[in-house]
């Protein structure tokens, strides 16, 4: 009945309702790249086997080139009748060349080609990704560069801590983002692999070549079990995983951005160009793009809870359920290459409040460890060291002094073992420098670690 590619065994058309209903085209049309490249390999191997003849072959080549050309172009028109993305081409094909169109499914299904497609485009965007990753990393470099001197508290607790490197702390974020890019890298070799050959579940009768299919398509090898393969969206749940872990960190960067723009902190200033005023009060500067970044992590976990919930409980094989996980995958891609893209412009645009943050690592006794160390160091246990400067402090509180403003004398009365060269141990740069260990904040650590780095991002 009518003309779907399943008409055979229906005796009445579908309702219009029904076809918009199951339609996936409005969103899968994303997909006509990979359809295509997968329908053009496929039909070189039908020539290759004597399935088709090679000139046939060669007339379907050519014919899915133009189709492909008019969608990019934009000259091509989409129905809900025609469902999805392989039908569309399917009938392209058939429009253009006749009932030799016919053949380009053959020993193939759309269950196995729809794996294949989203493999493919799993695989384009991870490609894509983990370039823009290394992009932002190369800005984060750039940025601690730039700031190499300066110095800002470490918090815990968001309360002050110890004082670090600026760079020190920029560089954490280089190497979260670092094992996000390795995240990606590890997926690829699991989806990197040829559905084809597994047809609707069972495989096929024909003669299909599929070591050559997966050679033509450049992918790392088949799989393994027909069923598992049109029946798996393991690999875009982990796809959007891995995301998700990336918008993670994402967010954690912008929500410091964020607190360190407002009055209380003063850290930075983020430009003009990136920021946003009020519609009602004239002096507000608002963060807006932290923000967004911020909030579209949560898009991306619901897609990861959507799709990990749509997939649950699913008998084997294809169930139709399974067309549900485009939207949440071409979301992700979106989000996460918009943010890489604007957060890697932003930070280019920060400035660092060199004085406020100088101001802000000088006080809250930030070097309250380097005198326990001292202390250590002239023979008292850590402990009894830790209990020591905590009477320290709570003295400082009192005269509103920071540790290296108490007299030698003052600072003699709570122990026999302090003597003058105490003051080399109660200024923030002289903490930083001595905390040389790797992995550490000394400066020629983080030295080491941006060269390490950059070292990184060109191989
Ligand atoms: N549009 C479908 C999807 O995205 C393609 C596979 C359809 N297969 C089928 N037997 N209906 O999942």
């Amino acid at each position: 009945m009518g003309d779907k590619l399943w008409g055979g065994r229906f005796k009445s058309d579908t309702d219009k309702i029904v076809d918009n209903f199951n339609a996936s085209i409005h969103f899968d049309k994303r997909l006509f790249k990979e359809d295509i490249v997968g329908s053009m390999a496929y039909c070189k191997m039908l020539g290759k086997q004597g399935i088709i003849s090679k000139d046939e072959a060669a007339t379907i080549l050519n014919a899915l080139k133009e189709i492909y050309g008019e969608i990019e172009r934009g000259d091509f028109s989409f129905e809900d009748s025609k469902e999805d993305i392989h039908t569309h081409i399917e009938k392209a094909l058939i429009e253009k060349i006749g009932s030799l169109g016919e053949t380009i499914y053959t020993g193939r299904s759309r269950n196995d080609t729809i794996a294949l497609d989203t493999r493919l485009y799993v695989k384009n965007s991870t490609i894509k990704i983990v370039n823009l990753i290394k992009k932002f990393q190369l800005s984060l470099i750039e940025l601690a560069e730039k700031n190499q001197e300066l110095t800002i508290p470490g918090y815990t607790h968001l309360q002050r801590a110890q004082p670090v490197l600026l760079a020190h702390h920029l560089m954490a974020y280089y190497e979260m983002l670092k094992r996000d890019r390795d995240r990606y890298s590890q997926a690829l070799s699991r989806t990197n692999v040829l559905p084809l050959g597994s047809a609707a579940l069972a495989g096929t009768t024909l003669n299909i070549d599929r070591e050559f299919l997966s050679r033509e398509l450049k992918l790392e090898g088949i799989t393994a079990n027909s069923m598992d393969a049109v029946s798996d969206r393991d690999f875009i749940v982990e796809f959007i995983f891995i995301s998700a872990l990336l918008m993670m960190h994402l967010s954690r960067l912008c929500e410091e951005l964020i607190i360190w723009s407002t009055q209380e902190f003063e850290f930075i200033e983020i430009s003009d160009s990136f920021a946003t005023g009020s519609s009602i009060m004239p002096q507000k500067k608002n963060p807006d793009i932290p923000e967004l970044i911020r909030g579209k992590t949560g898009r991306v976990y619901g897609n990861l809870i959507s799709l990990l919930t749509t997939m649950k409980s699913l008998p084997l094989t294809y169930n139709k359920d399974m067309q549900e996980d485009k939207e949440p995958l071409f979301d992700t891609v979106d989000t996460v290459e918009r943010s890489l893209t604007i957060f890697s412009m932003l930070l280019k645009e920060i400035d660092f409040k060199k004085d406020s943050l100088k101001k802000a690592t000088e006080k809250g006794y930030l070097v309250a460890t380097d005198l326990a160390d001292y202390l250590v160091k002239k023979g008292t246990t850590f402990r009894k060291a830790h209990h020591l400067v905590g009477d320290i402090i709570l003295t400082a509180k009192k005269k509103k002094k920071e540790l290296h403003q108490l007299d030698l004398s003052e600072l003699m009365r709570f122990s026999t073992l302090i003597e003058d060269d105490v003051y080399g141990w109660l200024d923030p740069v002289s903490s930083i420098k001595r905390r040389n260990i790797s992995g550490g904040t000394g400066p020629e650590m983080v030295k080491k670690a941006l060269t390490r780095a950059r070292e990184e991002l060109k191989s």
